[in-house]
């Protein structure tokens, strides 16, 4: 802090004794690293002499994104103004912004304030006109409630991998065990620590079992579970193939019930007419065979002479 303000001071003398004609930004702290859910200030000094058209300018790129379009977070012209996204966790530490100081400060940081935020001091008519330094904000983040999945046939003398996925930051490593046994992993288990997968070589029936995944960084660690059975691959044939038989018999009997239900409900809709739902009784499918006509016109004639002209008119 000391230093930061005897280099102000500096730098408001040299300004102001006028050895310095543009505006001078500072930045004492390239990067900037925050915990998540914590409040960092980015910092921004300059030197100049406040006037009339004195600007302050705050953009921000996050790390992350494919774009490279800043956002306007903070702009000070007389008045201050919050554009971004962040404007309600945003303020700016010495308000207004006109003392040399422009840092900024942002509460609860969460992985999306991850990124570069530049500072641009804006004086005309000081020569040049504007001066900009660059902060770097890390955002630390526990790992993510990583997700664990089993890729390839649990058979035996065949291989399968897991995986398990999880964000954070920094990136977290992974390690797997075998849940509920002493030795971490058996002989022809290889996991990869970077990218959280576990492949499992040469599958015999004792490797069945629950693996977790631990997905760790500075921050903390999270976990994730799978579970396989490995089956020796004649019986694993047999009951894929059950499954699959069975799975044809269920749709196959769902479409025919589907079928009988459907044409049932076509032929019965006549006997549930509502007596005055003309629109209903005149919609005759024209699949319907000729008899089947005959006996609906019969009824009907002997209900009501009207309806039976409307229906003619339609069939
Ligand atoms: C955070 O931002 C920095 C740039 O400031 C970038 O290098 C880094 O990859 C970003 N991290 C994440 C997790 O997006
Ligand atoms: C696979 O494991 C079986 C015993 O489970 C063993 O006999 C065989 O030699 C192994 N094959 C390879 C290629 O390691």
């Amino acid at each position: 802090m000391l230093h930061e303000y005897s280099l102000l001071i500096l730098l408001s003398f040299a300004a102001h004794t006028g050895w310095v004609h543009s505006v001078s930004v500072t930045i004492p702290e390239k990067t900037v690293v925050g915990k998540s859910g914590s409040t960092v200030i980015l910092p921004c000094l300059y030197s100049t002499t406040v006037g009339n058209q004195f600007v302050v300018e705050w953009k921000f790129l996050p790390g992350n994104a494919e774009t490279t379009r800043w956002q306007q977070i903070y702009y000070y012209d007389g008045k201050a103004y919050k554009p971004g996204s962040q404007a309600d966790r945003l303020t700016i530490v010495h308000n207004p912004p006109t003392s040399g100081i422009a840092s900024i400060q942002l509460t609860n940081i969460a992985g999306l304030d991850n990124g570069t935020y530049i500072c641009e001091v804006n004086n005309p008519p000081d020569f040049d006109g504007s001066g900009s330094g660059i902060v770097q904000l890390s955002v630390l983040v526990p790992p993510s409630y990583p997700t664990c999945q089993s890729k390839g046939n649990t058979i035996t003398g065949q291989d399968a991998t897991l995986t398990c996925s999880s964000t954070g930051y920094p990136t977290p490593i992974y390690r797997w065990s075998m849940v509920g046994t002493n030795t971490a992993l058996l002989p022809g288990m290889m996991e990869n620590q970077i990218t959280g997968s576990l492949l499992l070589t040469n599958l015999s029936e004792p490797m069945s079992g629950t693996y977790r995944c631990t997905a760790q960084n500075e921050m903390g660690q999270a976990t994730c579970q799978v579970t396989i059975s490995v089956s020796s691959g004649s019986t694993a044939g047999v009951v894929a193939g059950a499954v699959v038989g069975v799975l044809l018999a269920l749709i196959i009997i769902a479409i025919l019930f589907y079928m009988l239900c459907y044409r049932r409900k076509r032929k019965n809709a006549p006997k549930h007419e509502h007596p005055g739902n003309e629109i209903r009784e005149d919609a005759v499918s024209p699949m319907m065979s000729d008899e089947q006509r005959q006996y609906r016109e019969s009824q009907h004639s002997r209900g009501s002479r009207d309806r039976s002209e409307n229906r003619a008119h339609v069939v």
